[in-house]
């Protein structure tokens, strides 16, 4: 199969201040009615592992675990992975001049962002119907 083309919409930008994402000028046009969300789900290019090792990593160690698991890649949130796309829920607090300001981003500064969604209500389960391996289970304290 031929390999997807995709383009950077935007990037994100942190700095002591604020943390937001700049939109690239010929996409703005695309942020209307945005600033009616209350959060947005933000897809971005995790472009420092975009490394032909990184890219080969089909077995990962979650970090922070108080008993090691390898697990495979598609099991967990590792930024090594066949394609090194990122995904975060974040709230929004602004729009202005094809800037979003959100609370947070796990993305670092300059991260390519590849596309903005609407956090919509069908996008979040109950709690207690969401299953975990045992390793995940103290995320749900
Ligand atoms: C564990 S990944 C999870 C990303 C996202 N929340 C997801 O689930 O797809 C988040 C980590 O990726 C790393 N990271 C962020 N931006 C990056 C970039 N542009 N290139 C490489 N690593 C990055 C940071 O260390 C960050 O803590």
């Amino acid at each position: 199969m031929s390999p997807f083309g995709v383009y950077p919409i935007g990037e994100v930008k942190i700095d002591q201040d604020s943390c937001y994402i700049e939109i690239h000028e010929p996409y703005i046009l695309g942020l209307r009615h945005i600033e009616k969300f209350g959060h947005i789900i933000v897809l971005w290019w995790i472009s420092m592992r975009d490394t032909t090792k990184d890219r080969a990593t089909l077995l990962v160690t979650p970090p922070r675990l108080s008993k090691p698991v390898e697990t495979g890649v598609f099991s967990s949130r590792s930024p090594s992975r066949p394609n090194p796309i990122g995904l975060t829920k974040v709230k929004l607090l602004k729009v202005e001049n094809g800037k979003l300001f959100v609370d947070r981003i796990d993305a670092l500064d300059g991260t390519p962002v590849l596309d903005i969604k609407p956090y919509l209500p069908g996008d979040s389960l109950p709690l207690k119907d969401i299953r975990l391996p045992e390793w995940f289970e103290s995320l749900k304290d």
